[in-house]
């Protein structure tokens, strides 16, 4: 595996490996790497020959300075995870690299980003959709890999890729979790074990809320109210949001439609820790 370190090395491998007619696969992440992303590498190197992994903790898209700060940053570690999951080649950029001069561009999303995390932190996907799309010109992929887990992420990336006619094709990969059900997240490693005991409530909340959803509750709201109760009544946990929301357009519900996927999506801190979750039915 190779490591390159500027945004110019990148862009020359990648018309390279275009020249030469190789599959090119690009896995996004800001680092302090588990399961879950490696489970995007091993797919993207069933899939492509080139597989291109970014870790950046990009500043643009925190719009929390101690989010920001605390984030975990290891970078050899992740490298050493990366090779032995197929990795071919790791991106690993400075700050000056990607982001030589402030932005201006400013993106709007609409009511895609009007609700959950997109209301809840401002600019979000803003930076999210800046870096995203540096990362594609510079490695121009025929596949770009996203988890589920940040589902609005995903239809936020879809939306950019067919609003600026990026030629590859998005796969989103399905949440991997821990054995008791907590979605693997690098913040995890910042929960206490107090805080890391309790978190699967998070997963337990929108479990009940799919059984609700699959057993007909009458309406979207009293599914949100019994299963944002059963989170919420666990005193380590502050609930952010419990939404039940149409899977594609990711609006509240007001009534089920028949035929179309639900998103059951939270957001909740617990141990000074944010975390998110959802799960769709179909
Ligand atoms: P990060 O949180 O590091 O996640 C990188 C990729 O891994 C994202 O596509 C995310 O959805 C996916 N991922 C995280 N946890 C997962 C899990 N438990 N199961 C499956 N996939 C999981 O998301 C970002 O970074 C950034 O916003 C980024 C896209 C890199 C832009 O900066």
């Amino acid at each position: 595996m190779e490591i390159l370190h500027t945004a110019a090395e990148l862009q020359a491998r990648a018309e390279m490996w275009r020249r030469e007619g190789r599959r090119i696969g690009l896995v996004p992440t800001m680092g302090a790497l588990h399961e879950g992303h490696l489970q995007l590498v091993r797919a993207a190197a069933r899939e492509c020959n080139v597989v291109v992994a970014t870790i950046f903790v990009n500043p643009t898209q925190f719009n929390n300075a101690d989010d920001f700060r605390l984030y975990p940053r290891l970078p050899e570690a992740d490298a050493a995870l990366l090779a032995p999951a197929g990795c071919t080649a790791l991106f690993l950029p400075t700050v000056e690299q990607m982001y030589p001069q402030p932005t201006v561009l400013r993106f709007d999303f609409g009511p895609l980003e009007r609700v959950m995390e997109g209301a809840h932190r401002p600019g979000h996907f803003n930076g999210v959709a800046t870096i995203v799309s540096k990362l594609f010109h510079l490695s121009c992929p025929h596949r770009a890999y996203f988890g589920q887990k940040d589902l609005q992420q995903v239809a936020i990336v879809r939306q950019l890729v067919a609003d600026l006619s990026f030629d590859l094709k998005l796969v989103a990969f399905p949440t991997v979790r821990e054995a008791d059900g907590l979605a693997m997240s690098s913040r995890n490693r910042r929960l206490d074990a107090a805080a890391r005991a309790v978190a699967p409530r998070l997963y337990q909340g929108l479990q009940l809320a799919e059984e609700l959803v699959r057993a007909g509750q009458a309406t979207p709201s009293a599914v949100q109210t019994a299963a944002a109760g059963f989170v919420a009544a666990e005193p380590q946990i502050t609930l952010e949001y419990f939404e039940v929301a149409d899977a594609h357009t990711l609006q509240p519900l007001t009534e089920w439609q028949p035929g179309r996927p639900v998103a059951l999506c939270l957001a909740a801190h617990l141990g000074g820790v944010r975390l998110i979750d959802n799960v769709v039915v179909s």
